[in-house]
């Protein structure tokens, strides 16, 4: 049978790949600590699932317009608005399926077949695939640990051709947990419009900044070439629900609406009222969730950091890369071999881009325990394993 030529340009995530082996591992018996993926261990808050249901009892339950529900499309305007001190209107939202749909229809609404799109690596690796099938190429530009993992300005420049269409950036970012500053991101404002880029913010892990503050590319100094994607999925741990958004000038907004149409008419309406009680209901729950972070992020560097093997202290999101040059082994294959031996679970920094080779990505959004245990198990395997 053939099918589409479409299939082979799709980048599959390493992560899943250790997931699939992890789950096969646990099925056979063995127990695994799960540090491969990004799954927050919270539940949803109560008065979330509240409000899913009363919107399933009061039969909310139609298609909605394909950006999303106007009153949730207002609700993140405000929300960004008040959040970055900016005007953000309700038609310069769209409401998607999730943050990696939100990705998907911004490169289907802004790319020609050709274009160029500068994508961070280390970086997550989702952003490949939707560029391919927006017909575009990506091109990497490097983070360097010593340089916190901030884009350098002579690097990207030095990526540019008359193809270059967009970059992307992501702050707090996976798989560094790194954050940046406001001098900087300033930075890369005007580099972004200085060569008429699109500035594609992935923002999902915003609300888990634990050392210094997030900054948005959407502010005061930002062009209507600055596109954020964010979402419910992170922080108010609700991946499964599906809701994510866009926010941007109108018209990528209107395009990236028509591209909702074929593929899913409109994300989940019980969804989308849920997801309005979660950014107009009680934040705490985000705050707890933020203390927990920092609290596991300093569990596992006073385990792996006090040993050397942190590449960089992370200051937000769940994620830490972790030296395993000292074993020899490409990251590939130490996954497998720390899976299989001492039954944890992690992703391969080769995922994230070929400056990773000799890393691996832990997640720390599971228990302290389990973290403690994880992060301990992989200290011991490394220092085995060392040549
Ligand atoms: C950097 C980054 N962007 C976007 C997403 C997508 O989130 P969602 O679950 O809302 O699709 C993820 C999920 O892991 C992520 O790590």
């Amino acid at each position: 049978m053939k099918l589409s030529s479409r299939l082979s340009k799709l980048h599959p995530s390493g992560i899943r790949a250790v997931m699939a082996l992890a789950a096969a591992r646990k099925k056979s018996g063995m127990s695994v600590i799960h540090m491969e993926v990004g799954q927050p261990d919270f539940k949803t808050p109560q008065h979330i699932i509240d409000e899913a249901f009363k919107a399933s009892r009061n039969q909310y339950i139609g298609y909605t317009p394909n950006a999303g529900t106007d009153s949730l499309r207002e609700s993140v305007a405000e929300r960004a608005s008040c959040r970055n001190k900016v005007n953000v209107n309700k038609e310069n939202v769209c409401i998607t399926s999730g943050g990696v749909m939100a990705i998907y229809l911004v490169m289907m609404a802004i790319l020609e077949n050709g274009d160029e799109v500068l994508v961070p690596d280390p970086g997550w690796p989702n952003y490949l695939s939707s560029i391919a099938m927006g017909g575009g190429k990506a091109k990497p530009y490097m983070l360097n640990p010593d340089n916190n993992y901030w884009p350098d300005i002579e690097d990207l420049q030095s990526k540019i051709t008359p193809n270059t269409k967009a970059m992307i950036i992501n702050f707090p970012g996976n798989p560094t947990g790194a954050v940046i500053t406001s001098e900087k991101m300033d930075e890369l404002i005007n580099f972004a419009e200085s060569n008429d880029l699109y500035l594609i913010s992935d923002e999902i892990y915003e609300d888990f900044v634990f050392e210094g503050k997030h900054v948005s590319a959407l502010n005061n100094k930002s062009s209507d070439k600055v596109i954020l994607i964010s979402g419910v999925s992170k922080s108010y741990s609700m991946t499964g629900w599906r809701i994510g958004w866009i926010i941007a000038n109108e018209e990528i907004i209107e395009a990236s609406a028509q591209f909702v149409e074929p593929i899913a008419s409109c994300p989940s309406s019980i969804s989308q009222y849920a997801a309005e009680a979660a950014i107009n209901g009680p934040q705490d729950c985000v705050k707890e969730m933020l203390d927990a972070y920092s609290r596991r992020a300093g569990i596992a560097m006073s385990v792996l950091g006090k040993a050397g093997l942190v590449v960089n202290k992370p200051q937000g999101a769940f994620y830490m890369m972790i030296d395993i040059s000292n074993t020899g082994q490409n990251s590939d294959d130490f996954v497998r071999n720390l899976l299989d031996d001492v039954g944890v679970a992690v992703a391969p920094g080769q995922t994230f881009g070929h400056s990773s080779m000799n890393s691996i990505r832990i997640s720390t959004a599971i228990s302290d325990a389990d973290v403690m245990k994880g992060s301990t198990l992989i200290r011991d395997y490394i220092t085995s394993k060392s040549l």
